[in-house]
């Protein structure tokens, strides 16, 4: 599967945020590669825990983002992170069980990408709320 490649309509304009995404994309492109290249089971679940780490950290501080701009849609948004958080925790469970994930990631990625950045989280600066980060 190729790896999924970063492009600027992914950004939303808040930098610290947009660095984040693009590291979201690169740990789950490792996973790809790092599967596709056979590597041990050990490895990728080193990747996964890294993916969810990471995930959980990410949506913190966007969640604490939209609080500093108190962005009206911050609760909605925030019940879309648990429904996410849920699907990694759940690759997570697969994994251990020895099943294989690398399309569910894939298509995780693909949603999030296509569907939760670029809707819900361009939200957040397009609402006429301030882009820049706030003092
Ligand atoms: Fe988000």
């Amino acid at each position: 599967m190729a790896a999924i490649a970063w492009s600027r309509e992914f950004e939303i304009g808040v930098p610290e945020i947009d660095a984040q995404h693009q590291h979201l994309v690169e740990i789950v492109n490792r996973f790809e590669e790092a599967r596709a290249r056979g590597k041990a089971t050990r490895v990728l679940g080193e990747i996964l825990k890294e993916l969810i780490g990471y995930t959980q950290e990410h949506f913190a501080f966007e969640e604490g983002y939209m609080h500093k701009v108190e962005y009206s849609g911050l609760k909605l948004h925030q019940a879309k992170h648990r429904q996410l958080i849920a699907k990694v925790e759940r690759f997570q469970f697969d994994f251990d069980q020895g099943r294989r994930i690398s399309i569910e990631i894939h298509d995780f990625l693909k949603y999030w990408l296509l569907n939760h950045i670029q809707e819900d989280d361009k939200a957040i600066t397009t609402a006429g709320e301030p882009a820049a980060t706030p003092a």
